[in-house]
Order: structure tokens, then sequence, then C-alpha cells
């Protein structure tokens, strides 16, 4: 009996360690006001610092070199669940070499909020000109003075237009959408990410990249900017066959605390208190390798 309740102590102790890393106990408030603002999303990114989408950017990229000669703008989705990557691989595409020769323009829109056509265009006006006096008084302009800005804006101008994050499935919207920038330069194309496939379809999608999560087999090594992540408390290492040492990087992360690592060959071996790697984590207080709590010897 004291056996047992004392196996129960050790599993709330680390439940309670698991719970306060995750912040479980804070409530996050998704009131639709702050909600745009904390989705808001841009098109920078750091390309050294997306693992393992390479294969993914290379086939949309194809795509949009190679569209469907009767659909003019030719849309491709990105669709996956939410945190899967969606707007990370967005920025890859629309960053990647070929795309900028490829495209005369490419313009980001973060659609989180209302997907109203107006607002839309809107926003595709602000991000396609450089000018001012158009962006200050574009909230002052109908929808036909606006549709008619676009048509100045985009005219032999083949564009790559990215809507990120969008949500709305409703079919007349995006009928006008579709009809307001209907004349596009051929070749010109869309990308929207979206966590629904009612989304694409209402949005007449040509091509539809299901993102998926990738193998961490794929992985020779944990990212490079793992020590930028000062605040990072749980680490679980799992399945990652091809890393074989971790980087030295880690003994800056003294937030850190719990260590897991799981069904990799090399590492478990490797980070155990006579092992290689072992220094590299001592400062972590909760450590485990395939299931087994380590402590100091
Ligand atoms: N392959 C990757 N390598 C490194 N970091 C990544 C990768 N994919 C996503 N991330 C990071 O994970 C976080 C979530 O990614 P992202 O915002 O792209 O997800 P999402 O699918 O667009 O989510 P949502 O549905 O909420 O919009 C971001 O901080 C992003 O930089
Ligand atoms: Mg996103």
């Amino acid at each position: 009996m004291g056996h047992k309740i004392k196996k129960i102590r050790m599993r709330l102790n680390k439940i309670t360690v698991e719970k306060d890393a995750f912040n479980l106990n804070k409530q996050t408030n998704f009131s639709s006001g702050s909600r745009s603002i904390w989705r808001e999303t841009h098109s920078r990114v750091n390309v050294s610092e997306i693992i393992g989408r390479d294969r993914d950017r290379d086939m949309i990229v194809k795509r949009l070199l190679c569209p469907d000669a009767d659909k003019n703008p030719f849309i491709v989705s990105i669709v996956g669940i939410g945190g899967m990557g969606k707007t990370a691989l967005a920025k890859l595409v629309c960053n990647d070499e070929r795309v900028k020769l490829h495209f005369d323009s490419r313009i980001w829109v973060c659609a989180s909020e209302e997907f109203d056509p107006k607002i839309i265009l809107q926003k595709i006006i602000k991000s396609a000109t450089q000018e001012s006096t158009i962006v200050q008084s574009i909230h002052l302009l109908e929808l036909e003075q606006l549709q008619a800005k676009l048509q100045e804006l985009l005219q032999d101008n083949k564009f790559l237009l990215v809507l990120d994050d969008v949500w709305s499935n409703i079919r007349g919207q995006w009928r006008e959408l579709r009809d307001l920038l209907t004349g596009a330069t051929i070749g010109s194309s869309v990308i929207m990410t979206t966590r629904s496939s009612e989304v694409t379809s209402a949005g007449g999608s040509c091509y539809d990249h299901k993102l998926k999560g990738f193998s961490c087999q794929q992985l020779g090594e944990l990212p490079k900017w793992l020590h930028k992540l000062l605040r990072l408390k749980i680490l679980a290492i799992v399945g990652c066959d091809g890393i074989s040492t971790l980087p030295d990087g880690i003994q800056d992360l003294t937030a850190l605390k719990l260590l897991r690592i799981s069904d990799c060959s090399e590492l478990g071996g490797r980070c155990r208190p006579n092992g290689p790697d072992w220094h590299k984590i001592a400062h972590i207080p909760n450590i485990e390798i395939d299931g087994e709590q380590i402590v100091a010897s």
C-alpha cells in the first residue's frame, strides 16, 4: 500500500511540474477584439529557422510556377490543424528565390479578421502600394473606387497574393473576391492558409496542400536557435535516431525543468550521468531517458 501511495505521489509531482511548465493554471481570453491583433501575421521569416519543410515548399513552388492555364488567379491552399506551420510554410514559399523571380509582386494579407471583400481589397491595395496618400485615404473609398485602384495596381503585374489565416467558408464572399480579382495578369496566383477544407472548397482552390507533421527521423540535429528559447520549460526529444548529440547551447536554457528523451538510439546513452553530453544537461532538475528518471550519481 505504502509503495502504491509513493508511486501516486511521484506521478502527481510529475504532473505538477508539467502543469507549471505549460502555465496550465492561466486562462487565455480569445475575445474577438483581441484575437485579430494577436493573430496578425507578416511575410518576414528567417528561413534558416524553419526546419523540415523543404519538400512541402518545393511542391507548392512547382504548382505556382506552372499554374493551370484556365485558372486565373490560380488558387493554392495550405490546409492543416492549428500550429502545424501553415503560415511558416507560406512565408517560406513567398520568400523563395524562384517565386521572387517568377512574380512581379508579392502581396501579404492577414485575413484572420472578418472576411469582407471590401476590407480584403483595402488590405491588398495597402500591401501593394507604397504611396502613403492612397494608404491614408483608403478607408474613404467605395468598393467601385477600390476595384479601379486595384486594377490599376495589378495591370501587367503578375502577382502572388497570400491570404493568411482564412476562416470564411461563405461562397458569396469568395465569389465577390474572385470577381474583383478577375482580369489579373495570367499566371497570377493566390495562396491561402486555413485550418478547414470547407474554406478551401468555398474559395475555389485549385490545389490543396494538406500539411502534416514531419518525421523526426529526418532531423540530423536540433535547430541551431534552440539556445535562444530562454523560457523553454519542457523539451521532449522522441524518435529522433538521427540526432546523436545535444547542442552546447542547451546549457543556456536555465528555465528548462524537464528534459525527456526517448527512442533516440544514440542520444539516450550520451545523456546519462557518465555520458559525454551529461555536462550540458546536468542543470535540468528532471531528466527522463526512455521512461527512466535519471538522477546524478
Ligand atoms: N517547420 C518549422 N520549423 C520551425 N518552426 C516552425 C515550423 N513550423 C512552424 N513553426 C513555428 O511554430 C509556430 C506555429 O506555426 P504557424 O504559425 O506557422 O502555424 P499555423 O499552422 O499557421 O497555425 P494557425 O492555424 O494557428 O494559424 C510559429 O512560431 C512558427 O514559427
Ligand atoms: Mg497561421
